[in-house]
């Protein structure tokens, strides 16, 4: 399996995804600021896998900042812990691991041991991840009927987490028992990660995938067969609605108006105990240049505008069910969501 990432020699080593699928060209990532562009430009992208690549970024800090004084070195790190939270607002997953790292910082006493602890840290997120990728899989393949037509969305895959993914995950787990799922999946503009990166991995383990534009969603579930809809999720509020690649909330509602089931896929470690709904989530509005760029550079100094979402929130009456790396959580899910996790 391809690794999007690893921690080597003190260094972070990430595949530049936004070149992907044309070149596979890898990076070497030895300062914060590079690692903070990383994360803002996409180069390395997905909930799960900025986290981890957050943690990685601490790591990183430690080793940076290992020369100086005791409290210069903790101080240090705090500040890069604060300045990598501000490079992406929307998944949860860069905070929740992030305040995790900041903790062991505060209170870890000497450098040795702390360096040491947040090392241990990073590796024990990066498995952990693979490991619930897996369960989601096992958990997921059960709603898998033979040659079942699913529709996904974004990158959920082995490009956007530390194992085989959430989404994709459980096709891939669905393709090992045999079950010869179809997948379609929307080109996810501006920036084609659907066809970019999820459609080049599909492939790659030959499961029969068809790109389509975003814009021709309705038609496919319309004039096409999808059975099953299952997208990722970047942050999950108590009461389950759910924030994911922009264009998600109108998948949602057609598979509601054709009567076709959606569902979530997504570890624990989405969800955000703080928030009661998704009205709090901060969705992230990224540069104008990802719209011009794809073909109407000529409007670029013009008047113009340009409104550049890259997420939305699905509202938990249109979901079925949440797939987990514990089971899938069912409506009531301001019940269920705080039994469950
Ligand atoms: O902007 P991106 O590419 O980071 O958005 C990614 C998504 O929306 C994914 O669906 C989500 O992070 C889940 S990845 C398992």
């Amino acid at each position: 399996m391809i690794s999007p990432i690893k921690y080597h020699n003190n260094k972070i080593i990430i595949i530049d995804q936004r070149k992907l699928p044309n070149k596979r060209v890898y990076e070497t990532i030895s300062d914060i600021k590079s690692l903070y562009n990383a994360i803002k430009n996409l180069k390395i992208r997905g909930a799960p896998l900025i986290g981890i690549a957050a943690a990685y970024g601490v790591c990183l800090s430690s080793y940076l900042n290992s020369k100086k004084s005791n409290d210069d070195y903790k101080n240090s790190i705090l500040m890069d812990i604060g300045f990598l939270k501000s490079s992406r607002p929307t998944a949860i997953n860069l905070f929740n691991i992030l305040n995790k790292a900041e903790k062991i910082v505060k209170t870890g006493k000497l450098q040795q041991e702390i360096s040491i602890d947040i090392i241990k840290f990073a590796k024990r997120i990066h498995t952990d991840d693979s490991n619930m990728c897996e369960k989601i899989g096992f958990y997921g393949d059960k709603l898998i009927k033979n040659d079942m037509h699913i529709l996904t969305h974004c990158n959920t895959g082995i490009f956007a987490t530390g194992g085989i993914g959430t989404a994709l995950g459980i096709i891939y787990k669905s393709k090992l028992s045999n079950k010869n799922p179809i997948v379609y999946i929307g080109e996810t503009r501006p920036l084609l990660q659907g066809a970019r990166l999820s459609a080049y991995e599909l492939s790659q383990e030959s499961i029969v995938c068809f790109i389509i534009p975003d814009n021709a969603r309705t038609y496919i579930f319309d004039k096409y067969r999808i059975d099953i809809v299952i997208v990722g999720a970047d942050r999950i509020a108590m009461n389950g609605d759910t924030a994911n690649k922009i264009g998600t909330f109108d998948i949602a509602i057609n598979a509601k108006y054709f009567n076709v089931p959606f569902y979530i896929a997504a570890s624990s470690t989405t969800f955000d105990r703080s928030i009661a709904t998704g009205i709090e989530i901060p969705i992230e509005m990224r540069d104008d240049e990802e719209l011009y760029k794809i073909g109407y550079q000529g409007l670029k100094n013009s008047k113009v505008d340009f409104i550049n979402p890259a997420f939305d929130i699905t509202p938990g009456e249109l979901i079925n069910g949440i797939i987990t790396e514990k089971g899938i959580i069912y409506p009531p899910y301001e019940k269920n969501i705080t039994n469950f996790i």
